[in-house]
């Protein structure tokens, strides 16, 4: 008899024993978190934890289940960078919320399948609120937008191109198509166009200003060029919150040009979405409403675990025209009266991503996510006159979204020098164990980046970090 995962005496009985040992690996990892703030920022590579991983095998006979998981927290999920830190200020990183833990290991026991409404109404329910909550605060008519919540920004900016394709162009006219966007977007908008065929003839990075925003100027330029050429522009992509420095483009004057050449216009707002939440910096914003689509990642500054991101259509329809197809199988759960989500994105079977959000958002209330959206603002800006009031630091790039980009520039130092300095100061303050800092590069120049989404993350962690920082640079050059 095969020993089968059926919940007889012995499977019932190890299963016990692994919940219990289960639930004491919740409570490390929570005292972890509690302590997380004495915890060094940024984590030694464990290059033993890697051998051993690599040395696993795929097992002929069963293991113990306690081995297995005690294996993983050890191996694996405490060898990888230790993001959440509150002084971890690289990438796009966030805390979790505990809120969002809950909800993610209800939706993962329950395990519901978040495909049509029919399968599970109340999901359903609870993910068209969310959408229309988030789409409301982008200025959509909450009776007409509509969405669905994806695995992140790379796949909701895709689907969004795919329904800018459907909507706006004639199939015959796919390979004359062209799309535009700005030399700071995100590396997810030409890889999806890629994934979608467009080749490289048909895409067109545009040059930014001094402040890393599109040049509108040479947008219409490329745009009239095309023309011309008998080329069919049919696509911008716009900023809210760019991933090197947190920009937002001029949406209002871009929305000018959407409406001029009709061309779909989707936000990345993966990063900066999570600021439309707050009423003072929503005005960054003005013009998002007159927008066809936009992606909005909450697993970065909304606190939640991987994946949860958020693709918006400002008319669902041009989702359902983009998505839709309903294979004689699924005749008996196709929703009459409901937009299904099958029928909005690619997926088909998909966790039930926004309970986890739902159960944030109900536990915290949007006050108090308002307060953390404007204190990321507010932390960046003292990074600003930290640097500005201490001899040498160069702010390459402006405050914006919770970031800002700098360097140290003593006199006397060429561009090479500059940017090898730049490199040694974020190594020194990773090896300090203190925080975490990698470097990015704009305009050729080598830079150190700080970007302040953890909620978790206070005004002293900022100002003693730029203390560090300037003491460290000092010892390094002298000056
Ligand atoms: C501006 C921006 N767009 C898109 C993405 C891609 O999002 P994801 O990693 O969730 O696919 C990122 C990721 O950092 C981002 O910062």
């Amino acid at each position: 008899m095969l020993d089968r995962l059926e919940f007889d005496e012995k499977t019932r009985k190890a299963f016990d024993e692994q919940i219990i040992e289960l639930r004491k690996m919740i409570e490390d990892y929570l005292k972890v978190t509690d302590n997380i703030r004495n915890m060094p920022a940024s984590k030694k590579e464990d290059h033993e934890a890697e051998k051993r991983v690599s040395e696993m095998e795929i097992p002929q006979k069963s293991r113990d289940a306690t081995v297995i998981a005690k294996e993983l927290v050890d191996d694996v999920f405490n060898n990888s960078m230790l993001i959440q830190h509150p002084r971890f200020f690289s990438f796009v990183a966030s805390s979790v919320s505990p809120y969002s833990i809950a909800g993610a290991i209800l939706s993962d026991i329950y395990n519901i399948n978040a495909g049509s409404y029919s399968i599970a109404p109340g999901a359903a329910i609870i993910e068209e609120k969310m959408i229309k909550w988030m789409g409301g605060l982008a200025g959509y008519d909450p009776d007409k937008c509509g969405g669905i919540f994806v695995s992140g920004g790379s796949i909701a900016t895709m689907s969004a191109f795919i329904a800018a394709r459907e909507n706006k162009l004639a199939h015959k006219d796919i390979l004359k198509g062209t799309a535009y966007f700005s030399d700071q977007t995100h590396s997810s908008t030409i890889k999806g166009l890629r994934m979608l065929g467009f080749g490289e003839d048909q895409i067109r990075k545009i040059p930014t200003d001094e402040d890393y925003k599109i040049r509108i100027d040479l947008l219409i330029e490329a745009i009239e060029s095309d023309l011309k050429k008998g080329m069919k522009p049919f696509l911008l992509i716009v900023n809210l919150g760019t991933t090197n420095t947190g920009t937002i483009d001029p949406l209002d004057k871009l929305a000018d040009v959407k409406e001029k050449y009709n061309l779909w216009m989707h936000v990345d707002g993966a990063y900066g979405g999570s600021s439309l939440i707050s009423p003072i910096y929503r005005n960054l914003s003005k013009g998002i409403e007159r927008s066809d689509s936009l992606a909005w990642d909450t697993h970065k500054w909304m606190m939640q675990t991987y994946s949860c991101s958020s693709l918006i259509a400002k008319d669902r329809n041009t989702l359902l025209n983009a998505f839709t197809e309903h294979p004689e199988y699924l005749t008996d759960v196709i929703s009459s009266e409901h937009a299904d989500g099958w029928d909005m994105g690619p997926e088909m079977s998909r966790p039930t991503r926004s309970i986890k959000l739902w159960y944030t958002v109900q536990a915290l209330g949007t006050d108090l996510l308002e307060e953390i959206i404007e204190y990321s603002f507010h932390n960046a800006k003292i990074v600003q006159e930290m640097l500005n009031e201490r001899a040498n630091w160069e702010i390459v790039s402006k405050p914006s979204c919770g970031t800002i980009n700098f360097r140290y520039h003593p006199e006397g130092y060429s561009d090479e020098e500059l940017d090898e300095l730049t490199g040694k100061i974020s190594e020194a303050i990773n090896d300090s164990g203190y925080a975490f800092i990698v470097t990015t590069t704009l305009r050729n120049k080598r830079v150190l980046r700080m970007c302040m989404i953890n909620s978790n993350t206070t005004e002293e962690d900022v100002r003693s970090t730029v203390v560090m920082l300037d003491d460290i640079a000092k010892k390094l050059t002298g000056k």
